[in-house]
């Protein structure tokens, strides 16, 4: 089962990327990415790779099996050489969900994700976006290839690296040298919540749980 890992580069690499998103973020259940899939594949692809190609940041690492072509697991890094939120928190209203109970969930937990970042982030620092390992590829060093990818940026650039960690990601983090630095929790709410509404929430598993991590640059001295 040799790995490789890939810089994305192409239109052609999202269909198998997005497939590998739905096998990696499926197991445990994780009702951020429920509201970020939307409600079909196609529609994701396409998404994906348009938010990809509008921002210049943008880093999809991919690893495969070389066996198999599949895609194991992939990771996208952000880097930031200038503050990205002087103007604020990013807006991401759900487009993909049609009006309704699940949209209206889905921007209240975006809306809360996005305004942790600024007061915590708000500096030039590279940002780890999505990080997954398919279910049947883990504990074999995937996610550690496109780590070492971005770290190794962060150690050329200076700077510090940082990520939004369920609880289920805090372990390999700190296996790469993260710490935890605050936690957060997103939940949605409503006057006089509808049925329909509580029944969501429960199906994505709200209110959900997760930490600030931070990988601090520490500049080497020379052995000069
Ligand atoms: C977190 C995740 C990406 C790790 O992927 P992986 O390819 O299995 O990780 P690696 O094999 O590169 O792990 C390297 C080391 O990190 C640590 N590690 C990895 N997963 C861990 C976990 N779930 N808990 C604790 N430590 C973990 C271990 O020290 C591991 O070494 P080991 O396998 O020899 O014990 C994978 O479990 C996953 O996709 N989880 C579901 C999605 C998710 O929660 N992503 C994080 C979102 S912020």
């Amino acid at each position: 089962m040799p790995l490789e890992l890939h810089e994305l580069s192409g239109d052609a690499e999202f269909p198998a990327l997005v497939d590998g998103l739905w096998r990696g973020y499926d197991q445990p259940f994780n009702g951020f990415w429920e509201i970020l899939k939307g409600p079909s594949k196609e529609e994701c692809i396409a998404r994906y790779q348009s938010w990809h190609k509008a921002d210049p940041t943008s880093h999809w690492l991919y690893v495969t099996d070389s066996e198999t072509n599949q895609v194991a697991g992939a990771m996208q890094w952000n880097i930031f050489e200038t503050n990205p939120y002087i103007n604020g928190p990013p807006s991401l209203p759900a487009y993909w969900w049609p009006e309704g109970t699940l949209k209206e969930i889905a921007d209240q937990l975006f809306a809360g994700f996005f305004s942790g970042r600024p007061s915590r982030f708000g500096r030039p620092h590279l940002l780890i976006s999505y990080c997954f390992t398919d279910p049947n590829y883990r504990h074999r060093g995937v996610a550690s290839l496109a780590m070492k990818w971005g770290l190794k940026k962060c150690d050329e650039l200076g700077l510090d690296a940082f990520v939004e960690s369920t609880e289920d990601g805090r372990g390999f983090y700190e296996a790469h040298g993260f710490e935890v630095f605050d936690d957060f929790t997103l939940d949605a709410s409503t006057n006089s919540p509808s049925e329909e509404f509580t029944q969501q929430k429960v199906a994505l598993q709200l209110p959900l749980h997760g930490y600030y991590m931070k990988r601090p640059f520490v500049a080497k001295l020379s052995s000069t």
